[in-house]
């Protein structure tokens, strides 16, 4: 039987959710870091384009409630499929991805041959969807604060305020340059995906890749696959 060239990875369920996830955060971003670095002259550019400052934060706010929103029904249907049994914990991080890191660094320095094989989500992969979920709980959490400071104020000591508002707008930009260093180089300039990796708005994956980057499942879908791994330049 012929193998296919190209394995079905994400659901289009996961692929909507990235898009919202990735335009969120852009409008986030955009709305939010200009109220902190006002005094850049970009950062007066982007207020005078979305109206002042003041219809800025409306936005930031409007998005921010979205993102809450969309966090809450993420985290709902992880535990939902915990709870009737559909979970795979494939991105649950356990010793093995401790030991593939350091095989890879050492790969890396060229004090061995050998590189880990991953399975369907490999340790940098887990480690930023793992970020992403506890840095949307710091900066969704503060941001509420932020949103109704009277009302948390009635129920926890004041000094949260200025607490949250600092821990925010560093929690918000440290996220930034994450996303601008670390996914932008995994997204598009690493070599095995440059110029840019469409597996997770076209939901396929090629087996070539699957070869390369998802050995220990691929082994697991498609037992003893024979398609052979090209030399490099990988697609998606
Ligand atoms: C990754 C996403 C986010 C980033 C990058 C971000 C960034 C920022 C920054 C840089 C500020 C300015 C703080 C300062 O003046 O020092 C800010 C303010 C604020 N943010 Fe966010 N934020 C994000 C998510 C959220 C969320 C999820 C909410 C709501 C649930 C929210 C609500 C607010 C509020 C209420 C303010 C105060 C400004 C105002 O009153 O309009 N933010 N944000």
């Amino acid at each position: 039987m012929t193998e296919p060239l190209y394995l079905q990875r994400f659901t289009l369920r996961q692929r909507l959710e990235h898009v919202a996830v990735m335009t969120l955060f852009t409008l986030l971003c955009v709305t939010g870091l200009p109220q902190k670095f006002y005094d850049y002259q970009i950062s007066q550019w982007l207020l005078d384009l979305m109206g002042g400052v003041d219809s800025a934060r409306w936005l930031h706010r409007a998005c921010g409630l979205t993102f809450a929103a969309f966090t809450a029904y993420h985290l709902g249907t992880l535990v939902w499929s915990v709870l009737n049994g559909t979970a795979t914990f494939s991105i649950v991080p356990h010793r093995k991805d401790f030991s593939d890191a350091i095989l890879q660094v050492r790969y890396y320095l060229g004090l061995t041959d050998r590189q880990p094989k991953f399975d369907r989500f490999d340790y940098r992969q887990k480690f930023e969807y793992w970020g992403l979920i506890f840095g949307a709980l710091i900066v969704i959490s503060t941001g509420l604060v932020l949103l109704w400071p009277v009302t948390v104020a009635r129920f926890l000591p004041g000094e949260i305020i200025p607490a949250s508002k600092v821990a925010h707008s560093y929690e918000g930009l440290m996220a930034f340059l994450v996303v601008i260093v670390w996914h932008i180089y995994n997204a598009h300039f690493n070599p095995d995906v440059f110029p840019f990796d469409k597996t997770i708005f076209t939901g396929k994956i090629s087996m070539e890749r699957m070869h390369h980057e998802h050995p220990l499942e691929l082994e697991r879908v498609v037992p003893h696959s024979t398609s052979a791994p090209g030399p490099s330049g990988h697609s998606a």
